[in-house]
Parts: C-alpha cells; sequence; structure tokens
C-alpha cells in the first residue's frame, strides 16, 4: 500500500457532482453551488467557474473535468494542474468516456493526465467504462483491464502518491436514465481490485459507481460496502437531487 487518501470529512463513501458543460451562466453557477454546499460532496464545474464556485463554497471540496499533463507553457486552451491547484482545487476527473470518445483521448493521454494531477496533489478520479457494443459482444473485462493498466502506470509504482480514485461508468449507463444494476457494480469492483493486483500496481483506490445516479437509485448502490461512492452527472445540477444522495450516501 503507499499513499493515503484526502480524508473528506467524516463520510467513507465519496460523492462527486459533474456539472459536465454546464450551466450556461455563472450566475447559475454560483446559485447550484451554494445550494449544494454541503460536506462529503465534491463538487467539479466547468474550469470557467471554478474560481467563483471556490469562493461560493465553504463545506463542499472542489474538483476540476480535466487537465493538463504539462505544469505551464504554450499549450493553448488547456489548464494545468498548477494552476488548478493554486485555486484550490483538490480532486479531478480524467479520462472521462465523453472526452476519450469526442476528443479522441487516448489511454496513454489518461496516464499523463493522471500523472500529472497526483504530482500537483490532486486527487485523480479515473473514469473507466465500456461501450453498450464492447458490453455485447463480452469485451467488458478486456476494456476495463486495458484502461488500467496503461491509465495507471505512470504513478502504480511510485511511492508516497495519493491513491485515485476509480469511477466504473458504463458508457451506456451515462446520460441514459438506465443505470447498471448494483450486482454488475459489485462484480466490477472485485474484477478492478483483482486486475490491479494482478497488475502489480501496489494501490488502493476506492471504487464508485457512475451512469443514471440519482436519488431514487443512489441507496441500491451505497448501501453496499464494496461501492465506496457515486460520480453523479444530470441529476447533480438539481441541487434537492444530490443533496438527497449524499445524506444517503452518509447513512453507509
Ligand atoms: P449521468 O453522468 O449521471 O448524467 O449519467 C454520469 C457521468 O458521466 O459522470
Amino acid at each position: 500500500m503507499c499513499g493515503i487518501y484526502d480524508k473528506i470529512s467524516s463520510m467513507d463513501k465519496i460523492i462527486i457532482a459533474n456539472w459536465k458543460m454546464n450551466p450556461a451562466s455563472l450566475k447559475e453557477a454560483e446559485k447550484i453551488a451554494k445550494e449544494s454546499d454541503v460536506e462529503d460532496l465534491i463538487i467539479c464545474p466547468p474550469f470557467l467557474f471554478l474560481e467563483a464556485v471556490s469562493k461560493t463554497i465553504h463545506k463542499a471540496k472542489l474538483g476540476a473535468q480535466d487537465l493538463f499533463w504539462e505544469d505551464k507553457g504554450a499549450y493553448t486552451g488547456e489548464v494545468s494542474p498548477v494552476e488548478l491547484k493554486n485555486l484550490g482545487v483538490k480532486y479531478a476527473i480524467i479520462g472521462h468516456s465523453e472526452r476519450r470518445q469526442n476528443l479522441g483521448e487516448t489511454d496513454k493521454i489518461v496516464a499523463k493526465k493522471i500523472a500529472a494531477a497526483v504530482d500537483n496533489d490532486l486527487t485523480p478520479i479515473l473514469c473507466v467504462g465500456e461501450t453498450k457494443d464492447e458490453r455485447a459482444a463480452g469485451k467488458t473485462e478486456e476494456i476495463i483491464k486495458r484502461e488500467l493498466k496503461i491509465g495507471l502506470s505512470l504513478l502504480a509504482n511510485q511511492p508516497h502518491t495519493l491513491n485515485p480514485i476509480i469511477a466504473y461508468e458504463p458508457i451506456w449507463a451515462i446520460g441514459t436514465g438506465t443505470p447498471d444494476t448494483p450486482e454488475n457494480m459489485l462484480n466490477m469492483v472485485k474484477f478492478i481490485k483483482e486486475t490491479l493486483v494482478t497488475s502489480g500496481y501496489t494501490l488502493n483506490p476506492k471504487i464508485i459507481y457512475g451512469g443514471s445516479v440519482n436519488s431514487q437509485n443512489a441507496e441500491e448502490f451505497l448501501k453496499h460496502e464494496e461501492i465506496n461512492g457515486a460520480l453523479v452527472g444530470g441529476a447533480s445540477l438539481k441541487s434537492e437531487e444530490i443533496i438527497k444522495i449524499v445524506k444517503i450516501a452518509k447513512q453507509y
């Protein structure tokens, strides 16, 4: 084992609000942030609103939705881990399937970003998951194994690193209203842990579920000790929804 978690207060479960490319205005962002400002929540707004959200929240923690792997320099349009750290960001989502699919982000790019996050004391939230077709073809384990092995390859054997958070997010469950089953997720947790061991990676990550989580279905996942939390997209833009999810998580 190496490293420690960035403890987010008393709760063992981690709830992450991924706002994606929402909302449209600063005013709305400040409103949602103010209304969702509870302990044990990590809020990941668009880069543009990070500073305003950091000034609005007092209890929640701040996360970014991505980062670049270099600290500074001629990288037009990118945001560095140092800039994020200096703004009070503690977490960074890396390798979200929307970035892999829409921007061609590869496992090697993901690996560089994960290492850059850890080098700057940001806890990386590595997203892994398969498409509907890949699942139908029985390739789920192959895909997840590859994403984990390559994605974590640059930090796996470094001493004194922060442990990453791993979010299993089946792509077919994201934004569809149809989550995976808790049973499948429990199998996936086992598989992820086994893969880390067989890869020789001395990491001890928290493993969370993402994909159409809302206040109605969150408990089915969060009640299991093995499932360490949830990554919430659409439902996280409604403060009453995300607060309910955090409350459910606190019970376990
Ligand atoms: P969703 O998104 O909750 O809207 O399905 C989850 C995610 O992509 O992180």
